[in-house]
């Protein structure tokens, strides 16, 4: 650097472009309220010969005067799991499993893949918009009508839907601390109040504490049943006392989407509501666990076509794409890899468990795929040594519960080798 420069301008680099880089500082506007920023001017990386910016899209779009929705400064972004190509890249690693999102392990089904093929030829086609034959299996498949189904771009699609349809600014939503955090982006989009109530010491939701959360704003209140991340559920008693106490005015959303996986004897059934005829109701369910279909986006709710009408305006001209449809309608026809996916899972928790207990580890037994594992405040090193030997599991921090690690259950392989790494962490 030439010693005129100025003292604020420091080479620090030479980029692969051949632009030296140095430093300036300049104050900058935050990019949803406008307000100049006074503490912290923004540092941009410039290159002190051709005042090239490194970050020059960056700096172009913190700089622009179109201000963006004020909801989208609430949101903390969603952070899914870890993909296998970026771990294998970042830590050299050949050999990488995913446990992480509570996939499938199994793969789709290959029904599903057979109709995905045959389906390719007419691509060039617009979907059906009404996703009218896999509405109406679903429908049959349930035991309601076709027009109590709503299709939509996985589960997260349909609670989206739900948040535009359903809430105005400050609306309150009423959603559990330690669940799953889709709900509070969506209600942030529309500007909702998120009210958040605790979980019980058990890990399970409080619809007690719920329904004393109730006032005369709140309009949705979400259940998600199984819980994600810990696996818990609520029963049919205390569903339908809670039921009991939810005035009209308010939404209730039983988010189902590990349903396939329960097999407690007092799991509840929602769909009786909707049945019933009860207006107040939906049930969120998924292709993407049970039936192993995570990547083509599908998911379905069912509600009073009442409840739906609102949902169904505002949704987009074709929100479940030709191939989810294809691949949607297929799966329903495989039972026979549900029940593979089930056997496998009842017998991976089962493995799970004998060998925490073995460890000494304290886990949340669960309804799902997958298990809440409490490793204490090391909780961020155990899943950083993990993903060095290859294992992406899920930390548990956005969740509001930083000493555990989210486990998807895997095939036998799969849980085994998870078993080893996490032993040989534990050990170091
Ligand atoms: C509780 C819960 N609801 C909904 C979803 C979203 O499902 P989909 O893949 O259909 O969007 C998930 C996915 O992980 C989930 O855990």
């Amino acid at each position: 650097m030439p010693r005129s420069s100025p003292r604020w301008m420091k080479t620090v680099a030479r980029s692969e472009t051949g632009h030296s880089k140095g430093f300036v500082v300049f104050p900058i506007r935050c990019a949803f309220s406008g307000q100049a920023q006074k503490r912290r001017p923004y540092v941009l990386p410039k290159c002190y010969q051709c005042n090239h910016l490194f970050a020059k899209e960056q700096a172009e779009s913190m700089r622009t005067q179109v201000k963006p929705q004020r909801g989208l400064s609430a949101i903390r972004p969603y952070v899914p799991g870890k993909p296998i190509e970026e771990v294998k890249r970042e830590y050299g690693l050949t050999d990488v499993i995913k446990l992480a999102s509570n996939e499938n392990p199994l793969g789709a089904s290959p029904k599903v893949l057979a109709a995905l093929a045959a389906a390719l030829p007419e691509l060039n086609l617009y979907p059906d918009a009404q996703s009218y034959t896999l509405r109406q299996a679903i429908a049959g498949r349930l035991g309601v009508a076709f027009d109590q189904i709503t299709v939509g771009n996985g589960a997260d699609g349909i609670i989206r839907e739900l948040c535009v349809a359903y809430l105005n600014d400050d609306d309150e939503v009423i959603v559990s601390r330690s669940s799953f955090p889709v709900y509070d982006i969506s209600v942030n989009v529309m500007r909702g109040k998120l009210v958040k109530t605790p979980l019980t010491a058990d890990f399970r939701f409080d619809l007690a504490a719920m329904a004393a959360a109730i006032t005369d704003r709140t309009r949705l209140i979400f259940v998600c049943n199984p819980n994600n991340p810990t696996g818990t559920i609520v029963t049919a008693d205390e569903v339908e006392a809670f039921t009991t106490q939810v005035p009209d005015h308010v939404l209730v959303v039983f988010d189902e989407a590990y349903y396939e996986f329960v097999d407690a004897e007092d799991y509840p059934d929602t769909l009786r509501y909707v049945r019933e005829g009860r207006r107040n109701v939906i049930v969120l369910r998924t292709f993407s666990k049970g039936y192993g279909i995570a990547g083509i986006r599908l998911g379905y709710g069912v509600a009073q076509p009442e409840l739906l009408a609102p949902m169904n305006a505002g949704k987009e001209s074709f929100p479940v794409n030709r191939l989810a449809q294809v691949a949607g309608l297929a799966a329903l026809e495989d039972d026979e890899f549900l029940h593979r996916t089930l056997a496998m899972n009842r017998a991976g928790l089962a493995y799970l468990y004998e060998q925490f207990s073995r460890l000494g580890l304290k886990y949340v037994e669960s309804h799902g795929n997958f298990v809440l594992l409490d490793v204490g405040p090391a909780a961020p090193y155990v899943f950083e040594a993990l993903l060095r030997l290859g294992v992406i599991v899920r930390p548990c921090t956005a969740y509001d519960l930083p000493h555990c690690l989210r486990i998807t259950v895997g095939t036998p392989e799969q849980n085994a080798r998870f078993i080893a790494a996490l032993e040989g962490v534990l050990e170091v």
